[in-house]
């Protein structure tokens, strides 16, 4: 397994498209499928935010399959004045358990540090415990958009 900005594996941006609308795209008002393509369409950067990261199965032969995907982005949680977050940390269920969603995790990590950042936010209300033990630090917790979620962030 390999992780790799998006822009090396552009082939990879629609199904990081439909991952992301199917998953969040209720917590954000007027989100379409359409609107979400633009915006992975806007992360194909390296050294510079927005990035999305995908990880690629390179045991698949032809094709090497992507078995999840996670951003370094500015803004996240509306409002709200902290940057940079990591956002849309997914894998799909079929490669869960394996450490991938980690890998994705510290390389988001390791960009923000390269660019600048000494520290990085995140919201999630699935998997605090996922990110505790990478190290992140629970903050405070607030309703959002009709869900609890726990702000968590890291020092770089
Ligand atoms: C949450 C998610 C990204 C985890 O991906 P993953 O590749 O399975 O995670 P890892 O294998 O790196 O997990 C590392 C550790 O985190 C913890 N963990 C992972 N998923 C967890 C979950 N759903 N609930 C509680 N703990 C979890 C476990 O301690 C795990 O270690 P273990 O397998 O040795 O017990 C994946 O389940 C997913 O995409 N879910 C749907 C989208 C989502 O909720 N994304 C997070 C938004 S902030």
């Amino acid at each position: 397994m390999r992780i790799v900005p998006l822009v090396e594996r552009p082939d990879l941006a629609e199904q990081v498209s439909v991952w992301g609308f199917g998953e969040w795209g209720h917590l954000n008002p007027g989100q379409t499928l359409d609107l979400r393509r633009a915006e992975i369409q806007a992360s194909m950067n390296v050294d510079r935010v927005p990035i999305v990261f995908v990880a690629v199965d390179d045991g698949k032969g032809d094709g090497e399959g992507i078995v999840g995907t996670a951003s370094l982005v500015f803004d996240d949680l509306e409002g709200d004045p902290r940057n940079p977050w990591l956002a849309s940390v997914f894998v799909p269920a079929e490669h869960r358990r394996k450490g991938i969603a980690s890998a994705l995790v510290r390389s988001v990590e390791d960009a923000a540090r390269r660019i600048g950042y000494d520290r990085l936010y995140l919201f999630t209300s699935t998997a605090p415990t996922l990110y505790a033990g990478l190290g992140w630090r629970a903050l405070e917790q607030r309703d959002y958009r009709g869900e609890i979620i726990q702000v968590m962030d890291k020092s770089l």
